[in-house]
């Protein structure tokens, strides 16, 4: 049994199982008159339909007509805040009136409205909400996501969050792949002098992480390390504490400010240091040298209106990993649309169409530690995939504001388009 896509006007990936740096971001493989075979959810041939293997073509029982459709692996969006319960479009509308989001935070708004409206929703609602911002995402091409806790900010409700993610897994067009990130902020309860903030640092060594690992519900472990927020040295301690659970450090790094966050992340062993608007020449030259991915969240400056962005161009030249992704949560970035992030990637970040494709795929797989498995259209590789209504890749960015994606596959199977819901 396999199924073959055929008609496509070209198929555009990166290539390789880990992730790739420098001008290799810019190497994809271009591909026309070219055909696509899945068997068992995985690719088997990718190249001229001539060339398919006589036992393969015998087991081909399904034809697509893609009818002049791009492929491209499916996206990978490697940072967001899914599993979140209300809206903050209010806080948006005082941003827009000229408040700055320091400024809502620090008035009772910002990450905490959110953390009040989540420690109320029960698990069944947080779950709801993460499938449905799982089929948003799916119909904007994702096949793979990375969801983060860090709303809940206390034993049970972190875990709550967890859960949640673990049961629309079960049902998610997306592959979830989860992360805790009790250490997003100090709860209300901990607030205040430098003794309960402490505590809250104490009570994720002991309690929270402990209680995540022991139930596998995260495969990483993040920290928001930031002014105002947690110190470097708390940040280490959170990480470090998870990583001897077996849980994967990444990290919030030079958000708003040079923290020195990106050094931090690599001396850690994070899988990626992510926002990086503030880092420094030395936290470049560290990310550089390291397999840290530098994980880009253009859609953030956009959203918060700061003319401020990584600086994309300096990570490559420099020869970093970059990926790409939309840090969807509700108050920096309301977004589930990776074409969305690779149209600011190249429009207001300076980086080529090319670049942005391996960033939002085969990159971004790598800081979730699965590029192995998916991140690009190589035969052996998950069928994750995307169809575009467009003649060529280009389009992604060229043909702006619209939503190009047609039909997704994961794991071989149409999960938007063809005879599927969504
Ligand atoms: O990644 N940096 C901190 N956390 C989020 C914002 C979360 C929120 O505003 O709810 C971010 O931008
Ligand atoms: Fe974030």
């Amino acid at each position: 049994m396999a199924l073959l896509i055929r008609n496509l006007s070209q198929i555009a990936t990166p290539r390789g199982t880990t992730g790739v740096r420098g001008a290799a971001m810019r190497d994809l493989t271009v591909l026309e008159s070219a055909v696509i075979v899945i068997r068992d959810g995985h690719f088997a041939h990718v190249g001229r339909e001539s060339d398919i293997d006589p036992a393969l073509r015998g087991a081909i029982n399904e034809d697509f007509d893609a009818r002049g459709a791009t492929a491209i692996p499916g996206f990978v969006d490697s940072h967001t805040h899914l599993p979140f319960a209300g809206f903050r479009e209010s806080e948006f509308n005082r941003r827009l009136r000229g408040e700055t989001y320091e400024e809502i935070a620090a008035s009772g708004g910002g990450i905490a409205a959110t953390v009040r409206a989540t420690r109320r929703a029960t698990q069944d609602e947080l779950t709801a909400s993460v499938l449905a911002r799982a089929q948003t995402m799916a119909r904007h091409g994702t096949t793979t996501a990375e969801g983060k806790s860090g709303y809940g900010l206390d034993l049970e409700c972190e875990l709550k969050q967890l859960r949640a993610i673990r049961a629309a897994s079960e049902r998610s067009p997306v592959r979830l792949v989860a992360t805790c990130l009790a250490a997003h902020e100090f709860p209300p309860e901990s607030r205040g002098s430098e003794a309960p903030r402490q505590g809250y640092v104490a009570t994720i060594v002991s309690e929270i992480l402990p209680a995540v690992a022991e139930e596998k519900l995260a495969v990483f472990n993040d920290a928001f390390v930031e002014r105002g927020v947690f110190t470097r040295e708390q940040g280490e301690t959170v990480l470090r504490a998870g990583k001897a659970l077996g849980l994967i450090p990444r990290l919030h790094a030079d958000e708003f400010s040079d923290c020195r966050g990106a050094a931090l992340a690599v001396s850690v062993g994070a899988a990626s240091a992510d926002h990086l608007m503030h880092v420094s020449d030395a936290g470049i030259a560290a990310l550089a040298s390291s397999n840290t991915v530098a994980n880009l969240l253009p859609a953030t400056s956009f959203f918060l209106m700061c003319d401020h962005y990584a600086p994309a161009r300096r990570f490559i030249d420099a020869g970093a990993i970059v990926s790409l992704s939309t840090d969807c949560n509700p108050g920096s970035s309301m977004t589930e649309s990776m074409p969305m992030v690779i149209q600011l990637a190249t429009l207001q970040m300076k980086m080529t169409v090319e670049e942005s494709l391996t960033a939002a795929t085969l990159n971004g797989a790598s800081s979730l530690r699965l590029a192995h498995e998916t991140g690009s259209i190589e035969t052996g590789k998950r069928a994750d995939l995307v169809l575009l209504d467009a003649p060529n890749y280009l389009h992604l960015v060229y043909h702006f504001g619209v939503n190009l994606v047609r039909d997704v596959l994961r794991d071989g199977r149409f999960v938007v388009g063809n005879s599927s819901s969504l």
